[in-house]
């Protein structure tokens, strides 16, 4: 069962049941395996999970980046497609975790933001050119018109990664996807990075999807948050109380194995989760987190949870389901 949705607000994105394989010469990739969520205007969600858990790949599938044969239903404002590709660089838009990778560094940063307008808009240069800047100004970025004459190798990591947000939103996406975006920088840069996307959320409503494997990063960014593990959800709640209460063994074993995530929170001894996440070629039968869940039950291996609702959660583990020991 996917999240429930308040009377009159549609979700912008509902996912539905949606996998995805990918035939490589060593095997077939499992990417993601019924997959579903809602998420409504405005909204930020996180998704969080070990490295290796499949967040990524399954962003890019939903994103039409990565093909592979899929199934399960998407819907962005209503309307099905059989991933958002046809969206891509207008209503939808992703930033990515290193900036130079995305960035032409032989080319100019006004050229390259220009381009996106004029491509995806057909606006002239000089229109493109204004609203570049006027994004710029929106987002804070100092000196724009001396950034724009400048090439990407000639700014630190976070300013890149301010170019890159700021061309992700030229089109005012009704979505932004930002897969690790403030992973490579420092502190202050990431502090800072995090503000420009509570920002956006403020001044253009644009809803959020969030991808980190570090939780407390998460935890100050996501209304909700979504748990993955082996390119499966485990969870899915409001950010508050998935930390505070982590519901499914594999979320309470991620936060244990954080030093601290909560200001005021009392100090713990840190417990790791034992085991390592399996390879997405050959995932466990059952529920995929079965191998290592320190509570897993004969049918857990079996055969794979269905989601269910508890409390304000989405939880997809035995534990929870009809006839299950809720704890
Ligand atoms: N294009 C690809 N081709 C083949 N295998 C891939 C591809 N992309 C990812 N994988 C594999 O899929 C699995 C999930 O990887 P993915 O990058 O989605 O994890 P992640 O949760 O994003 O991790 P991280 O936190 O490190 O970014 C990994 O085993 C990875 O090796
Ligand atoms: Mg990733």
């Amino acid at each position: 069962m996917s999240d429930t949705v308040p009377l009159g607000s549609a979700p912008l994105l509902a996912v539905d049941g949606f996998s995805v394989r990918l035939r490589l010469p060593y095997g077939e990739l499992h990417a993601c395996e019924n997959v579903s969520f809602e998420l409504r205007a405005g909204e930020s969600l996180g998704v969080v999970g070990e490295s290796g858990s499949g967040k990524s790949v399954t962003m890019l599938s939903m994103m039409g980046l990565i093909r592979g044969r899929k199934e399960g239903t998407l819907s962005f404002k209503g309307a099905r497609m059989e991933d958002l590709s046809p969206l891509r660089g207008r209503d939808v838009s992703m930033v990515f975790q290193n900036p130079l990778n995305s960035l032409n560094p032989s080319l100019r940063i006004g050229k390259q933001l220009t381009e996106v307008l004029t491509e995806h808009l057909g606006l002239g240069r000089r229109e493109a050119e204004k609203r570049v800047l006027s994004m710029m100004e929106r987002l804070a970025v100092p000196e724009p018109e001396r950034l724009m004459r400048r090439y990407p190798f000639e700014y630190s990591g976070g300013m890149r990664q301010r170019v890159m947000i700021a061309m992700a939103m030229l089109c005012e996406p009704d979505l932004l996807i930002a897969d690790e975006p403030t992973t490579a920088l420092d502190v202050t840069n990431q502090a800072q990075i995090l503000h420009l996307f509570r920002e956006l959320q403020e001044r253009f409503g644009t809803s959020l999807i969030f991808i980190s494997h570090d939780l407390s990063v998460v935890s100050q960014i996501a209304h909700r948050v979504m748990v993955m593990y082996a390119g499966a959800v485990m969870e899915i709640g409001p950010s508050e109380t998935l930390f505070r209460t982590p519901l499914h063994p594999y979320t309470r074993g991620l936060i244990d194995s954080l030093p601290r995530l909560l200001p005021g929170e009392r100090k713990k001894p840190l417990a790791s989760i034992p085991g390592t996440i399996p390879s997405l070629i050959d995932p466990p039968k059952g529920c995929r987190f079965s191998p290592r869940c320190p509570q897993v039950q004969e049918r857990c291996a079996l055969q794979a949870p269905e989601a269910v609702r508890h409390a304000d959660r989405t939880v997809c583990c035995w534990l929870y389901a009809e006839g299950g020991r809720p704890r």
